[in-house]
């Protein structure tokens, strides 16, 4: 009988406490989205008029700055779009949608670099996910099998950079991985369930693992860059290129790597990839330099005794030290969604971290004004402090992850 009360009072209460948060959660979602709507028809207005160039950022002088179709970032605005159109069913948003995504076709024959993950998964991915189009499907199994050239058995993972100039001086590596590169997973076991060839999963497996043992270090933060000798596949550096310094947690790799681990865990439902997210996602929130609105400086250790940014890089003389990175807050917060669904009741630190983060990132802080900020939703992001460039800035895959947080937030009937 005791139990029965308490456990009817545990579901009363959940449901009081349900029914009082719909309305709130539900109009949060419902602004955010319509701003997004509102900001990105202004941004398609501008990028309409030279539509080679897929938007990225804002220049100095608060314009939209555009990349072209074979950089890492091409896919993310298609992405934006589809995910807004999913929430508002507009079809000025479909129709610009698909237009962004099957001008990036040609992408799929291409090997240069290991992003074509981002790069076509954002963009058809999405749109495969929402229209179920047969050829959306072909086009991303050919990208899956562009990226499978840059795979290296003896070295068991797939080259991220053609080549990697040390930010010490002139030493050169010519097969660098970079913890970015989990990312580009979700392609191969997408390609894999749609063909029914394991090859592709077998190399994600593979990547997932071979990252696990040598870009993690003992507290699970993550090394930036690992470069690899293909004779013997040993490690021969373990690095940073827009991190603080080599030993550094740099903000934006850490989420890549939550992310990158929860997906490989649904993937193969190995429970030593969720181990590996969960803890990489501890070090994450549990570390005492993360402020409280859990949107991350740049880099966790910025300017701290201890660690020291290598002669090449602007870091050294400008540590920057205060300022902040909204894309790995969005990228954290889009992953913490989901690894909170795999942890059972343990689920609820990440899924309020998530929250958190979600709300931080829609307050005035972070979240632009209408028609502002070159019609990028979020502001203050960093690109790359040790390079010197999107200092501070809106980053489209900021704004990618922010819409994917909001829709898996949207999913959650919490
Ligand atoms: N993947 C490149 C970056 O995170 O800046």
């Amino acid at each position: 009988m005791k139990s029965f009360l308490l456990t009817t009072a545990f579901i009363t209460s959940s449901i009081t406490i349900s029914y009082a948060q719909q309305p709130t959660k539900s109009a949060f979602l419902k602004d955010n989205f319509s701003f997004a709507e509102k900001q990105l028809t202004g941004l398609t207005t501008i990028a309409d008029k030279n539509d080679t160039l897929y938007p990225r950022t804002m220049d100095k002088a608060g314009n939209m700055k555009g990349t072209n179709k074979y950089d890492w970032t091409s896919g993310f605005f298609a992405g934006n779009l589809w995910y807004t159109y999913e929430y508002t069913k507009s079809e000025a948003i479909k129709k610009e949608a698909l237009k962004w995504t099957e001008s990036l076709e040609p992408v799929k024959y291409f090997h240069g670099h290991h992003d074509v993950g981002f790069m076509m998964y954002c963009s058809y991915g999405n749109a495969y996910r929402l229209t179920k189009k047969a050829a959306y499907k072909d086009v991303l199994v050919q990208t899956a099998k562009s990226l499978c050239t840059r795979f290296n058995t003896t070295v068991g993972c797939i080259k991220s950079w053609n080549d990697f100039r040390s930010m010490h001086g002139n030493a050169k590596y010519y097969f660098p991985v970079i913890i970015d590169n989990m990312m580009n997973l979700e392609l191969l076991f997408f390609a894999s369930k749609v063909t029914g060839d394991k090859t592709y999963k077998d190399i994600a497996i593979r990547h997932a693992e071979t990252t696990m043992k040598n870009h993690l270090r003992k507290d699970y933060s993550s090394y930036h860059v690992v470069c690899y000798d293909t004779t013997n596949g040993k490690v021969l550096a373990q690095e940073t290129a827009q991190g603080y310094s080599d030993n550094s947690m740099w903000a934006r790799g850490q989420s890549w790597g939550i992310y990158g681990f929860t997906v490989v865990y649904r993937e193969t439902k190995d429970k030593r990839f969720l181990e590996t997210a969960r803890k990489m996602a501890d070090t994450f929130l549990d570390n005492a330099n993360l402020p409280a609105d859990k949107v991350p400086y740049w880099d966790f250790n910025a300017g701290q005794v201890g660690y020291e940014p290598s002669v090449n890089s602007k870091a050294k003389t400008n540590p920057l030290a205060h300022l902040r990175d909204a894309s790995a807050a969005a990228i954290t917060s889009s992953a913490l969604f989901e690894l909170s669904t795999y942890l059972g009741k343990d689920g609820k630190k990440y899924y309020d971290a998530a929250e958190l983060i979600l709300h931080s990132l829609a307050g005035d802080a972070y979240r632009a004004k209408l028609n502002e900020n070159a019609n990028f939703i979020l502001m203050h992001s960093v690109g790359s402090i040790p390079h010197g460039f999107e200092v501070d800035t809106p980053l489209v895959y900021a704004d990618y992850y922010f819409l994917e947080a909001l829709q898996r937030y949207n999913n959650l009937k919490k």
